[in-house]
């Protein structure tokens, strides 16, 4: 799995910011084609990205461009023109507004045409959907089960907040009114659902409150806690909170090394099933909570403190 705690945007008809966006700290970059790009700058935007990718040193990052979504005039093109540049720096292709299965399908098939005709490894390149409205919500799991090269379903909560009708413009806060509870908590949990069960990652949107950076980590907390992979970021100073947020804290992630270990024990040398580790009663479903943690800390690369010591 790759690396997604971060997700940066970068509007691929601004050079500055392309330029920007290769030294900061980002987990991933997308350079986007979409709405961050005026109607009028999307032929100059797709040549600035691809001479982006060619030119450009994107070292420790996955790479991903934001093609325009299915009903516009411009998604054939921004996938030719990208693949055929620079599909060879490109991790994945980003598709918004993925409506049911078949939006997915219709990428996979044409980035296979265009690897076969450009010689690029067949099914290399990856696709991230973004689940943005009502429909796209509804038809989430066949989404998820569209294609080989999925990688991840990407909540896009400015388009979806619009698809439903939600009565707030602030994106990520809770819709004035709304008393009861976190009016996002049924869409997070059907996306992230819907990935697991295809074993997918799941990454949450962006927060516009740039210069709120608690705002920014009060509504990550959310989707992190939840199990989310990442979250997208719009400003370099999210990038840090990003990363922070969606890594297991060191407590957590040694007392994870810590069951895995003690666990091994146990079950091999001991050959018990249900133990106590301190105060805690440990089992094969605490090793699986475990192995998440801990595969997330070692992604962040934390390193471990303490070690098990069997008892003698
Ligand atoms: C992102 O694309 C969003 O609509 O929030
Ligand atoms: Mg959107």
């Amino acid at each position: 799995m790759r690396a997604r705690r971060s997700c940066l945007a970068v509007p691929g008809s601004n050079p500055r910011f392309l330029e920007k966006a290769q030294g900061l700290a980002a987990d991933e970059v997308f350079l986007d084609l979409e709405d961050s790009v005026a109607p009028g700058a999307k032929d100059e935007a797709r040549r600035n990205v691809v001479a982006a990718l060619r030119e450009g040193d994107w070292t420790g990052k996955t790479v991903v461009v934001r093609v325009n979504d299915l009903t516009t005039r411009w998604t054939y093109r921004d996938v030719i023109e990208v693949v055929e540049g620079a599909g060879d720096r490109l991790d994945c292709l980003m598709l918004p507004k993925a409506a049911d299965a078949s939006h997915v399908a219709w990428l996979d098939t044409l980035l296979g045409q265009i690897e076969r005709a450009t010689g690029l490894p067949e099914g290399g390149i990856g696709i991230e959907a973004q689940i943005e409205d009502a429909r796209g919500l509804v038809n989430v799991d066949d989404i998820a089960a569209s294609s080989p090269r999925l990688e991840t379903l990407v909540f896009g909560p400015a388009d979806f907040m619009a698809s439903i009708g939600m009565r707030t413009l602030v994106v990520g806060e809770q819709p004035p009114g709304y008393g009861e509870g976190d009016a996002y908590h049924y869409i997070l949990m059907r996306i992230l659902m819907a990935a697991r069960a295809h074993g997918l990652q799941a990454v949450d949107g962006p927060y516009l409150q740039i210069r709120d950076l608690e705002g920014f980590r009060r509504v990550a907390m959310r989707s992190a806690a939840l199990g989310f992979d990442g979250k997208w970021v719009l400003h370099p100073s999210q990038v840090e909170a990003a990363n922070e947020v969606f890594s297991p804290s060191q407590e957590d992630y040694d007392h994870a090394e810590l069951i895995l270990d003690a666990y091994e024990y146990y079950t091999t040398v001991e050959k018990r099933g249900a133990v106590m580790l301190g105060n805690e009663m440990i089992d094969e479903a605490s090793r699986k909570m475990a192995l998440v943690v801990a595969a997330k800390g070692r992604a962040a690369g934390l390193t471990r403190s303490g070690s098990f010591t069997p008892p003698s």
